[in-house]
């Protein structure tokens, strides 16, 4: 017997592309676009540190992080958004932003809100986490096409009252993977407004949120706070992953109101795998410096212009805000996908496995998603090839 509520799920997007394209010769030099994994490098200094507390991999770790790890984390909080956190009740280490982002529905997502199956909203296309761990509640999850005519992020507002009513939680990705788009001050007043009227939690998953062009998008918690909104209406998190390349630490945080965060350390105390004590070390170090996130930030503006420089001519290319994916508009995400492996060697994903069908279309079949994450001149190659075989 095996539940039957993940069978819903279509296979992981990684696995589908490989089924796409690996029957087919690859038409020149492979140039890796799909996976969202930065290869810039993570700063050195890093290993000292965790050499320096190397006898920590003898003990366990603390379940919700180490109390340094947690200031540090409060700390940065502070500097970048202005927004004061206590780090004992308000912040929790997390493997990974991916690992929060399921648990906080297992944590938070009540049986049933209204008496009714509750609602838990997604963006489509979307990170497919977010759809798992609505299954996995027993929720109905509800994707909201977020296109071009929506500025590429989903309009909650326009849900019908009884769906908005059912909402328990609303994942919210700002910077967008894929498309690059951030929530303004103004959309962010929007959805928290919603989020108070219908009583529903917003998670807001901006681990993209340092990697950016000009203008550091605000966050969530900035907003509320602004706003004066109840504090256990936002839930935030955050990453080591993109900000500091290191999707290999695995350390991210979360941060929100006191009882959302107890209830998370709660779970995790029973069933969390926590950051080994000297990767905590290093993280917490990380968090503390800028200095090699700003130099991060520069390369990719390298790379923005690049595509800018490249494709700037396709209609429809949009440069993206921040993030590091291109949103590229093609007829058919598939087709465009194989004929650019079979013709040039270049790979990316189409962008249908990043999304769902709704009654309203599938916001990825026009779509592909490309990753800047390769050095400057591999970008450049690949986007050229691309523009070459696509446009
Ligand atoms: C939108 C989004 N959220 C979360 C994650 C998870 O990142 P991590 O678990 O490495 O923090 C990713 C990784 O690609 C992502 O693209």
């Amino acid at each position: 017997m095996f539940p039957e509520r993940f069978s819903t799920l279509p296979a992981y997007a990684f696995p589908r592309l490989r089924a796409l394209l690996d029957a087919h010769e690859a038409g020149g030099p492979v140039v890796h676009m799909t996976i969202g994994e930065p290869k810039h490098g993570f700063p050195p200094w890093i290993l000292d540190v965790i050499a320096d507390h190397a006898e920590g991999f003898g003990r366990y770790p603390v379940n919700e992080g180490t109390p340094e790890l947690l200031e540090a984390i409060g700390a940065w909080v502070a500097r970048r958004y202005g927004v004061t956190l206590d780090p004992a009740t308000q912040v929790m280490a997390l493997n990974g932003t991916r690992e929060g982002l399921y648990n906080a529905a297992m944590a938070l997502c009540p049986e049933e809100k209204g008496d009714k199956r509750p609602v838990i909203l997604s963006p489509n296309p979307f990170y497919q986490v977010y759809a798992v761990a609505a299954l996995s509640v027993a929720a109905e999850p509800v994707f909201v096409n977020a296109t071009e005519e929506t500025g590429h992020l989903p309009d909650y507002e326009s849900l019908p009252a009884d769906v908005l009513d059912r909402t328990a939680l609303a994942y919210i990705c700002s910077p967008a993977n894929p498309q690059g788009a951030v929530a303004d001050r103004d959309y962010w007043t929007r959805l928290i407004a919603l989020a108070e009227r219908h009583d529903f939690r917003i998670l807001a998953d901006e681990c993209y949120s340092e990697i950016y062009r000009d203008t550091p998008p605000v966050g969530a918690l900035q907003v509320a706070q602004e706003m004066g909104a109840d504090p256990e209406r936002v839930v935030v998190f955050h990453s080591l992953s993109k900000r500091s390349n290191l999707p290999g630490l695995r350390s991210g945080f979360v941060a929100g109101g006191p009882e959302s965060i107890a209830r998370m350390r709660q779970l995790r105390a029973y069933s969390g795998a926590p950051l080994p004590l000297p990767l905590q070390h290093a993280a917490a170090a990380v968090w503390a410096d800028e200095t090699h996130v700003e130099e991060n930030r520069a390369l990719y503006a390298e790379k923005y212009a690049d595509a800018d420089r490249i494709l700037g001519h396709v209609p429809g290319y949009h440069s993206p805000q921040a993030g590091f994916f291109l949103w590229l508009p093609v007829d058919d995400g598939e087709e465009a996908a194989l004929k650019l492996w079979r013709e040039t060697g270049v790979r990316v994903l189409p962008g249908a496995y990043l999304s769902r069908d709704t009654a309203a279309g599938n916001p990825g079949k026009g779509y592909i998603r490309v990753a800047l994450v390769a050095p400057r001149v591999e970008t450049a190659d690949g986007l050229t090839r691309l523009a070459g075989c696509l446009y």
